[in-house]
């Protein structure tokens, strides 16, 4: 069975601390034992950076191994073309790669409307807290 890597990007090392009155009280902890718990049957692979080039060799090694992978990408979102690239380079050769946000960023600051990885993501969650992740795994497990 395959695995699929949850990726999360900056910030969201102080999920639960972190404006909790938009992104909630559960901590990343909290999320990845939930997801675990949730689908005990699959295989996860959890990472966290607040670095861009981090984030980005993690996606090179998930093309490498043709990982599914669900990613936050936090604020890189709304200006990183250097992520955008490295996205582009997995959903451009059949990996899926889920795009999921935790608030709705369209409901909020203007910089946020736009996304430069969505153009290139398989599919795009935003605005359901924490269980956005899960909707992103069920997809890809289903499908
Ligand atoms: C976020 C939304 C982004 O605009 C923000 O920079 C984040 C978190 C979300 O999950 O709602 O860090 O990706």
């Amino acid at each position: 069975m395959s695995k699929i890597l949850i990726l999360n990007g900056p910030n969201l090392n102080l999920l639960g601390r972190r404006e909790p009155e938009i992104y909630g009280s559960a901590s990343l902890a909290d999320l990845e034992r939930n997801l675990g718990a949730k689908f005990p049957t699959t295989e996860f692979e959890f990472f966290q950076t607040n670095s861009e080039e981090a984030l980005i060799s993690k996606l090179h090694e998930a093309f490498e191994s043709k990982t599914d992978v669900v990613l936050n990408p936090a604020a890189f979102t709304h200006y990183s073309y250097a992520l955008r690239d490295a996205c582009a380079v997995l959903t451009s050769s059949k990996i899926r790669l889920i795009e999921v946000h935790i608030s709705n960023p369209h409901s909020r600051e203007e910089f946020r409307h736009n996304s430069v990885i969505s153009g290139v993501a398989t599919g795009v969650i935003a605005g359901f807290g924490l269980s956005s992740y899960e909707l992103a795994v069920s997809w890809l497990l289903a499908n």
